[in-house]
């Protein structure tokens, strides 16, 4: 068995990498250890948990804002269990569409773990321990993330759960605690409190979403608050005692002598402070390839490790856990390898937190903008001024595009507000094409809909928005 290309792990990053291989024209083969296709993100990641997102906001629609429309309801009931199934039912057609594709694009797939024995050479060991070596005149590594673990607290994945087992549980948790005011922990964390949890948030620093531009992080919080999360910023978890009946936690200021530890109950403790990159087993001392102090695989603009013939992408190597990053460094390594000029726009990658109201960003934040020493306009636009928002009752959030001073140049746009997922990607595209704010401002968009905020916005950075 000789092909052109073997890729390891066939989430997101690996099967998106081989269908554009293949389509290339490379013999490709694919290994993947989990007993389905689609990484993380399709089972046990993005899908789940915007099945479990997409149910619960439902859920909670029924319980409160249909009845302002004239649409009376009796108190809805929760059938956990269905609800489960009808998440596990979407991620079942999501991997067996994974499948389909592999099959569809004439890639090999050999089920097992792969090592890599040497530059061109995949060792697979399948569950039954059998064996196999796969020449490859290039190796591409796509074995993606594992979740970050809290020094002396254990995950069982049923008390003290990572993202999986959050994505699992029988029964609604009186009480959950979350570790991390990250993307999973606010999601995860607005999902059970909507089924009915009570949850507090702890983080280490003083803000939630670190990373995300200051202003919406603070208004966002403010809203997650009103629906009824908890936070306790500035603090660490130290110790989760499990005694019988309750799960102690104790929680203490993140910094020394700032405050009273204090010792808290939950019946479920999420742990959600980031995630590492995974390339256990893969042979890499071996073999002499290189990876940084966060243990990411070190790669040069087209992918390759100092190894020849042995490339990486996705969460494996830097750059933002996204699986939509994965599958753009998939398709820009296929395409090197084809010979073609693969590249991905690192400056141009949306990132969306799927709660509600959502919140989604591109680009720079005002504080990197600052830090840089950027000179910029800033155009703002709230939800509360928007027509469809103000009918629709789903008025929480605003629209802000940071523009250069002096080319307006758009730097970056920042969205908390009603499907701020779906609205961000035309300010990609303008991104891309190097638009200035002028050009999203001066472009017609339909009345009445949400992109009118993105507009106004635009409008605002040269102080001339409309409805404002
Ligand atoms: P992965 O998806 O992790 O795939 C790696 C694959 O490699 C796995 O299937 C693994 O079994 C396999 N593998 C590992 N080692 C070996 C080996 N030695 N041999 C064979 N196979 C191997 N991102 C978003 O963009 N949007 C979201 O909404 C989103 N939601 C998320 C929600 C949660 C709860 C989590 C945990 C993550 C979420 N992410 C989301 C992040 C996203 O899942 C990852 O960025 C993405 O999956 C990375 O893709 P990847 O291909 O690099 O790796
Ligand atoms: P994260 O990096 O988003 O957030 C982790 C949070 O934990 C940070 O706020 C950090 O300050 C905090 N923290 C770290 N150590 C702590 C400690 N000891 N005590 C208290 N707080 C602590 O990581 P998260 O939420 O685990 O998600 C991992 C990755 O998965 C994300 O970075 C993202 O790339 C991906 N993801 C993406 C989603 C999306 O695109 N919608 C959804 C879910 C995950």
């Amino acid at each position: 068995m000789s092909y052109d290309l073997v890729v390891i792990g066939s989430g997101p990053g690996g099967y998106v990498c081989a269908i554009r291989a293949a389509q290339l024209g490379l013999a490709t083969a694919v290994v993947e250890k989990r007993k389905t296709h689609g990484g993380t993100c399709l089972n046990v990641g993005c899908i789940p948990s915007k099945a479990l997102l997409h149910a619960s906001e439902m859920f909670e629609e029924t319980k409160g804002h249909l009845g302002e429309m004239g649409i009376g309801l009796s108190a809805p009931k929760l059938d956990l269990k269905k609800m489960m199934a009808f998440k596990d039912e979407g991620v079942e057609g999501n991997v067996k569409g994974v499948e389909f594709l592999l099959k569809k694009n004439k890639i090999d797939v050999f089920p097992g773990a792969a090592r890599i024995a040497a530059a061109g050479q995949v060792e697979v060991t399948g569950d039954d321990g059998s064996n196999q070596v796969v020449a490859a005149k290039n190796i591409v590594i796509a074995t993606g993330s594992d979740v970050t673990r809290l020094p002396g607290v254990e995950i069982d994945e049923k008390v003290v759960v990572s993202s999986t087992g959050a994505l699992e549980l029988e029964k609604v948790p009186k009480k959950l605690l979350v570790i991390g005011a990250g993307v999973i922990g606010l999601e995860l964390g607005s999902v059970w409190r909507r089924l009915g949890s009570e949850v507090l948030v702890v983080e280490f620093l003083d803000r939630v979403l670190p990373g995300m531009d200051m202003e919406v992080g603070r208004q966002f919080q403010r809203i997650l608050g009103k629906q009824g999360i908890e936070f306790k910023l500035s603090s660490k978890v130290t110790k989760v005692e499990q005694t019988k009946g309750a799960t102690k936690v104790t929680i203490e200021p993140a910094g020394a002598g700032d405050g009273q530890a204090e010792v808290v109950d939950a019946d479920v403790v999420l742990v959600a402070i980031g995630r590492v990159p995974y390339t256990d087993g893969l042979g890499l001392e071996q073999i002499g390839v290189q990876r940084d102090a966060k243990g990411r695989i070190l790669t040069d603009a087209h992918f390759a490790t100092n190894v020849t013939g042995i490339y990486a992408i996705g969460d494996v190597i830097a750059g933002p856990m996204l699986a939509h990053k994965a599958e753009d460094e998939g398709v820009a390594v296929a395409e090197i390898l084809a010979g073609k000029a693969g590249h991905v726009n690192y400056e141009v990658i949306p990132n969306v937190v799927y709660t509600y109201p959502e919140v989604a960003s591109i680009g720079r934040t005002e504080e990197e903008l600052k830090e840089a020493g950027v000179a910029y306009n800033v155009g703002k636009f709230p939800f509360t001024a928007n027509g469809r928002a103000k009918v629709n009752r789903t008025t929480d959030g605003f629209v802000k595009v940071l523009a250069d001073k002096e080319t307006d140049r758009v730097l970056g746009v920042h969205i908390l507000g009603p499907d701020a997922g779906n609205l961000i990607m035309e300010c990609a595209v303008a991104m891309e094409f190097g638009a200035s704010s002028e050009d999203i401002a001066r472009t017609c968009h339909p009345h009445p809909t949400l992109t009118e905020a993105v507009k106004e916005a635009a409008l605002a950075v040269e102080k001339r928005a409309i409805h404002m």
